[in-house]
């Protein structure tokens, strides 16, 4: 940066520097007590290169001021934009090695003002790429934040960089994520001269919930809290199961077939019939497993059908629909494996399941041929239930997080906050409540109640990781929610506490011990400009309680609402 200047002017600005920052106290409180570290002098090359072990070497450090920007541009294929407004802070780009054939990369940005913790943020999909949105996003609490472009460089949903390639696949799998938060948490206090990091975090939704679920198994010292959304944990099952779905609704012209533009069609009708299962009639259906759906209303030619010759369904439509919203079994021997979609899931099947186009989701068919087969030329029309077999005694990069007993990240005293869109129509709501039934089986049974270490959250009327169709109340700053509305925004703006930031409810529990009985939710009238106003804020409630609306109040205010089971 000094390259341009006249050696005697360098030292003449080092010294001015120098000065400046021994005037500094390099350790001052906060007004909420937090020790905040400022730090000048580390951010260089030098620094970093004599830090970092023999496996991993330096690309790039760079200080970035109050205000200002960093990531990769549109080199970085699945997150080019960069967060915009940040806090002043040192860049560090890292790249370990991770086998003989595969290396992984990590961003680590680490503010001038530090509030002691540290915060790992994840990926979506399959994308390959370091997510600068959201560790950005984690930098304006203070948080030094690390994100990993999970060992190779492609879009959320490219798969073929995985054929035959074990070690990247483990990458992807947990390598990438675990080995940057080692060493990234290293980095980070050697960085701050030597000073411990006092909480550590992980925030992710989608492939991210699974990455943090997965690290929270591996090594259950690596968080004190972590926050996982809409988990795609099971990536045996639900890989396979997403190509099944796909197949439901195919080929495309057959009699099954449901063209894309008539799920509007179904969504209204859902919204019909299931909208006040919860007693509530607000546009949000709140309770979809309580929803008695009479598929006959649909359905041409039957005596209670509500749609014309134009708009009902014939007997193979109506076998999809039901498939659709069935869970899935074995064909062979009837052996659950996985949750179907529910219902309310419909504005989401084009975008979100691509139910509707010409093949199943690349999600399935990228991980049939690139990591199960070993065969690009595989064709979906060949698919049977036997590849979840195969994909569970293979394991592919072991990404799957299954394991259920959490019994050591518990007894550190570790804390979860697990959420999912009922509205999801690309990871089945049903299975986070899976993961929940199960770990609670593993950790002494069903009378046994996680809520002291562990709390799932269903956000009615949410669709996958973010946004609403049905201005339901939404944003609780879960991991992408914030970079959905803008490149410098965190938190949720207007109320930013710890009643409405999942984040800080997550940091109240772990660091206080007050557990969180309810995460107000919010949405504004566009749904994803906080500008456009407030229109409806709800409290979610921890699984299995359910919000309850005290009739005659106003129904978008939080105040009207209540937790019960
Ligand atoms: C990723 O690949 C693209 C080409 O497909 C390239 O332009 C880009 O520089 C690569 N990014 C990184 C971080 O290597
Ligand atoms: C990371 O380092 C490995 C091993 O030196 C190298 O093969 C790879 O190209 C590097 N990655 C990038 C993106 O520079
Ligand atoms: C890199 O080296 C460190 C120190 O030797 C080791 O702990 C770590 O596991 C290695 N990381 C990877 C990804 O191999
Ligand atoms: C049939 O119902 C659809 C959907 O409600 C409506 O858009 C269409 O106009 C109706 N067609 C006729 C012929 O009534
Ligand atoms: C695909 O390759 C992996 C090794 O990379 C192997 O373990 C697996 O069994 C292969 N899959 C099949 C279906 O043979
Ligand atoms: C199921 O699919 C696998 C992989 O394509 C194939 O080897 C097997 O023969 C199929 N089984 C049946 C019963 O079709
Ligand atoms: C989880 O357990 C509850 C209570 O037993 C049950 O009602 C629900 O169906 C289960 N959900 C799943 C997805 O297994």
């Amino acid at each position: 940066m000094f390259a341009q200047l006249p050696a005697v002017l360098v030292v003449l600005l080092l010294a001015g520097v120098l000065v400046q920052a021994a005037s500094i106290p390099k350790t001052t409180a906060d007004n909420k007590g937090n020790l905040v570290h400022r730090n000048l002098w580390n951010c260089n090359a030098h620094f970093f290169q004599h830090a970092l072990p023999k496996n991993a070497t330096l690309e790039r450090v760079q200080m970035v001021p109050a205000g200002g920007t960093f990531g990769e541009g549109t080199a970085n294929i699945p997150y080019p934009y960069q967060p915009t407004n940040l806090p002043p802070l040192c860049a560090v780009i890292v790249n370990v090695t991770s086998s003989p054939s595969s290396s992984f990369r990590f961003g680590l940005l680490l503010p001038v003002f530090w509030n002691s913790r540290f915060l790992a943020v994840g990926n979506g999909g399959f994308a390959g790429g370091i997510n600068w949105l959201s560790a950005g996003s984690g930098t304006h609490y203070g948080f030094a934040v690390v994100s990993t472009d999970t060992g190779h460089n492609g879009s959320v949903t490219d798969a073929t960089w995985a054929l035959n390639a074990p070690e990247k696949q483990a990458d992807w799998g947990w390598r990438s994520l675990h080995g940057s938060v080692t060493l990234g948490k290293a980095l980070t206090a050697a960085y701050y001269g030597g000073r411990k990091v006092r909480y550590s975090y992980f925030s992710g939704c989608s492939t991210g919930g699974r990455q943090g679920m997965k690290e929270v198994q591996v090594s259950p010292d690596s968080f004190d809290g972590a926050l996982i959304g809409s988990a795609a944990w099971d990536t045996n099952n639900l890989n396979t199961y997403v190509t099944q779905l796909g197949i439901y609704n195919l080929p495309v012209g057959a009699p099954n077939y449901i063209a894309y533009t008539r799920f509007p069609v179904v969504a209204e009708q859902v919204r019909a019939q299931c909208d006040a299962a919860d007693g509530v009639r607000d546009g949000i259906v709140s309770a979809p497993e309580q929803c008695r759906f009479d598929f006959t209303k649909l359905q041409c030619g039957s005596p209670g059908v509500v749609l014309n010759a134009s708009a009902c369904f014939t007997a193979p439509q109506i076998q999809t629909l039901k498939n659709i919203y069935s869970d899935w079994r074995d064909s062979r021997t009837g052996a659950y494996l996985y949750p179907g979609l529910l219902m309310g899931s419909e504005d989401m099947w084009l975008a979100g399941t691509l139910l509707g186009y010409a093949a199943p989701s690349p999600f399935g068919i990228g991980f049939a041929q690139d990591f199960v087969y070993n065969d690009s030329s595989w064709r979906w029309q060949t698919f049977n239930d036997s590849i979840v077999e195969t994909a569970r005694r293979i394991n592919p990069g072991q990404a799957t997080a299954d394991q259920y007993d959490l019994s050591a990240f518990r007894r550190r005293g570790g804390k979860i906050i697990m959420y999912h869109g009922l509205a999801d129509g690309l990871v089945p709501t049903k299975g986070s409540e899976l993961y929940y039934n199960r770990t609670q089986q593993a950790m002494g049974g069903a009378t046994k109640h996680l809520g002291d270490f562990l709390r799932l959250f269903m956000i009615p009327g949410m669709q996958h990781c973010y946004n609403t169709a049905v201005d339901a109340p939404w944003y609780i700053n879960g991991e992408f929610q914030a970079d959905l509305m803008g490149t410098g925004l965190w938190s949720v703006p207007g109320f930013a506490d710890t009643r409405h930031d999942a984040l800080l409810a997550l940091m109240e529990w772990t660091e206080h011990g007050r557990a969180p009985d309810a995460i107000i939710a919010t949405t504004w009238n566009t749904p994803t400009n906080p500008l456009s106003g407030v229109l409806r804020q709800r409290p979610l409630c921890p699984y299995p309680q359910t919000a309850k609306w005290m009739r005659h109040l106003d129904i978008n205010k939080a105040s009207s609402w209540y937790c019960s089971a």
